[in-house]
């Protein structure tokens, strides 16, 4: 209606929400440099396409007569109350892709009740951007360093500024070959990440002989090191339960054996992601194990789901395979770099009004009486 009305003022929307052409203008705006720091992926980019070709995979069987015309999108994920089964994704150093960065987002988010998950590789504080967030639920996103004083430091400021679950991200353990990064040797990266959370850390800062403004190889040589090796075990993750009271989530989990270890070590959630392709090139798509994993797990933890969502028709279909929510990237960071705060509001608020009339006329009510069933494989 709102779209009906607007028109006929003579008013369009701000920018395409089509995920290609949005895609494409967002090349255009942005340069080659901040672009491909978005849009690149993993070595030749195999497993980018393989997240998006699963979804065609499956197609939705839509019912009718079904007295669909009122659905209930609201969803509680882990003491989360949110209007939708969405939530945005932890992704770095957005100044990269607008001055605002984080806190646009952020207030984006809170304007819709949407969850923002905030990355450890945020281009501002972590304080700032839950003054930023307001009264909306925070999630914070840990890259877990090596050195013990430095997550505590982190995990105690975002416990402290009112974060209440934290998803650990588990396959960045190094970053990938990337060649669209490599390219440039991540000068747009390295640009933004300087004023980064754990660069304005104070125990991150007490590691290093000069300020990292004054002496930015060296604090980046110390980042590197600090989140760089696998010296970590499942048996280490209650190192993390020890210094967080709330729920935790682990991403980027993409083998049923792993979901159950991390049911084992207590957690309370898991992101089935293959962080939309940008870690390891040919691997599976991150759709083609959810129904495995969500089998294997979806009655013990919370089940959520990313690496490829840019529809409405998306998400039902990761939602009918056994995610309890999705996480969408790319798409909202496109959105931040149309037009900050507003961008990100436009993309989302199509992407959940896009859900929400593909769930009713695809039959639904609520994604509750999603399942299996709902889908044909083609
Ligand atoms: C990411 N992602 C990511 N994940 C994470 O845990 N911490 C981070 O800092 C980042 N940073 C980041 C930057 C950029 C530019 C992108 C595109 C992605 C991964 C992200 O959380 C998510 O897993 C994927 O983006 C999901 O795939 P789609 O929706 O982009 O296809």
């Amino acid at each position: 209606n709102e779209i009906y009305l607007q028109g006929l003022a003579g008013n369009v929307p701000p920018f395409t929400t089509d995920p290609e052409a949005l895609e494409a203008s967002a090349r255009e705006r942005l340069g080659p440099g901040p672009f491909w720091y978005v849009a690149g992926a993993a070595g030749g980019g195999a497993t980018a396409r393989a997240n998006r070709e699963a979804f065609d995979d499956w197609r939705i069987v839509p019912r009718m007569l079904t007295n669909a015309t009122e659905r209930h999108l609201r969803t509680s994920v882990l003491g989360t109350d949110m209007p939708a089964p969405v939530l945005l994704a932890p992704v770095g150093v957005q100044s990269i892709l607008h001055p605002d960065g984080e806190l646009a987002t952020a207030r984006a988010a809170a304007e819709l009740g949407v969850p923002f998950v905030l990355s450890t590789a945020s281009s501002h504080t972590i304080e700032e951007v839950a003054e930023a967030a307001g009264d909306a639920a925070r999630w914070f996103q840990l890259y877990w360093p090596n050195d013990p004083d430095v997550a505590v430091s982190i995990l105690g400021r975002a416990r402290e500024a009112g974060y209440r679950v934290l998803v650990v991200t588990l396959d960045t353990w190094t970053l990938a070959w990337r060649p669209h990064d490599l390219d440039q040797s991540y000068l747009p990266f390295l640009r933004g990440v300087g004023t980064a959370i754990p660069f304005s850390d104070p125990a991150f800062r007490a590691g290093l002989a000069a300020s990292p403004e004054d002496d930015l190889p060296m604090a980046i040589l110390r980042w590197v090191q600090l989140f760089t090796g696998t010296d970590k075990s499942w048996d280490q993750l209650s190192f993390l339960r020890e210094h967080w009271d709330g729920p935790i989530v682990l991403k980027g989990i993409q083998h049923p054996d792993d979901a159950r270890k991390a049911v084992d070590a207590g957690v309370q959630g898991i992101v089935v992601s293959n962080h939309g392709g940008r870690q390891v090139d040919g691997a599976v798509a991150s759709l083609e194990v959810l129904p495995e994993i969500a089998d294997a797990v979806g009655e013990q933890v919370e089940v959520l789901f990313d690496s490829g969502i840019r529809s409405g028709a998306d998400i039902v279909k990761a939602l009918a395979l056994g995610a309890k929510a999705v996480l969408v990237g790319r798409p909202f960071a496109y959105g931040l770099a149309h037009g900050g705060q507003v961008g990100v509001r436009h993309v989302l608020r199509s992407l959940l009004a896009d859900f929400d009339l593909t769930l009713g006329l695809s039959g639904h009510r609520s994604p509750a009486e999603l399942s299996r069933e709902v889908l044909r494989r083609r």
